[in-house]
């Protein structure tokens, strides 16, 4: 394989257009690229600056790690959860990871703000947490992908929204439950 046809399958595989790339290489090295650029790299007219095999083959090898699980919680209202959840998912997404933000929040603050009056819809297509947590929905079937959506195709990242209903998740107190989420996650966590 030429180096060419490695930066495309790479990319590919990372899930990013050229656009996506190119912003992320800007970010991470501190460049001015454009997108014709990388398309000049991926059809061999010019050769691909070692500084950039080395950020494109150092995110490879972190993208066959498992999935990190970050969690945001503070009991205590209005400390930046949501705002800080929205970026850190946005920010992790520009720098080249592959982000799901759940929502899991009965206030829905974050899906609100990504989804609009159409998270309703989604929710009445039995996609939320709720449906995953308390009517054993599988996890997959609950996430709405960043291509579905406008504003999550601006963010990058997928989305598993909220409910007011998930307030009844206070109210379950089987054995096991508080495991339940983490237990879901493994099923998509190294996909
Ligand atoms: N770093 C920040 N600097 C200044 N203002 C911020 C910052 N982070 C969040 N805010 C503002 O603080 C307010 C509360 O933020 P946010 O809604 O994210 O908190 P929260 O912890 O999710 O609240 P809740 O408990 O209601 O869910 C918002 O008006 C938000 O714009
Ligand atoms: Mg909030």
């Amino acid at each position: 394989m030429t180096k060419s046809e490695w930066l495309r399958e790479s990319r590919e595989h990372l899930g990013l257009s050229q656009t996506d790339l190119r912003n992320l290489l800007n970010t991470a090295l501190n460049r001015s690229y454009d997108k014709s650029r990388i398309s000049r790299w991926e059809n061999s007219k010019e050769n691909i600056p070692a500084e950039v095999i080395k950020q494109i083959e150092s995110l490879m090898a972190t993208r066959k790690k498992r999935a990190k699980v970050i969690a945001l919680a503070n009991q205590k209202g209005g400390v930046g959860k949501t705002t800080s959840s929205l970026n850190i998912a946005a920010a992790l997404r520009r720098v080249g990871r592959r982000v799901l933000l759940i929502d899991l929040d009965p206030q829905a603050s974050a899906s609100d703000w990504l989804l609009g009056p159409k998270g309703l819809d989604y929710f009445r297509e039995g996609r939320s947490i709720y449906h995953n947590l308390l009517n054993d929905r599988p996890i997959e079937e609950c996430i709405i992908r960043t291509e579905e959506e406008e504003n999550l195709q601006l963010a990058g990242f997928d989305l598993i929204s909220s409910h007011i209903n998930l307030a009844e998740a206070d109210s379950r107190r089987e054995p096991g439950f508080e495991h339940a989420l983490a237990e879901n996650l493994d099923r998509v966590a190294n996909g």
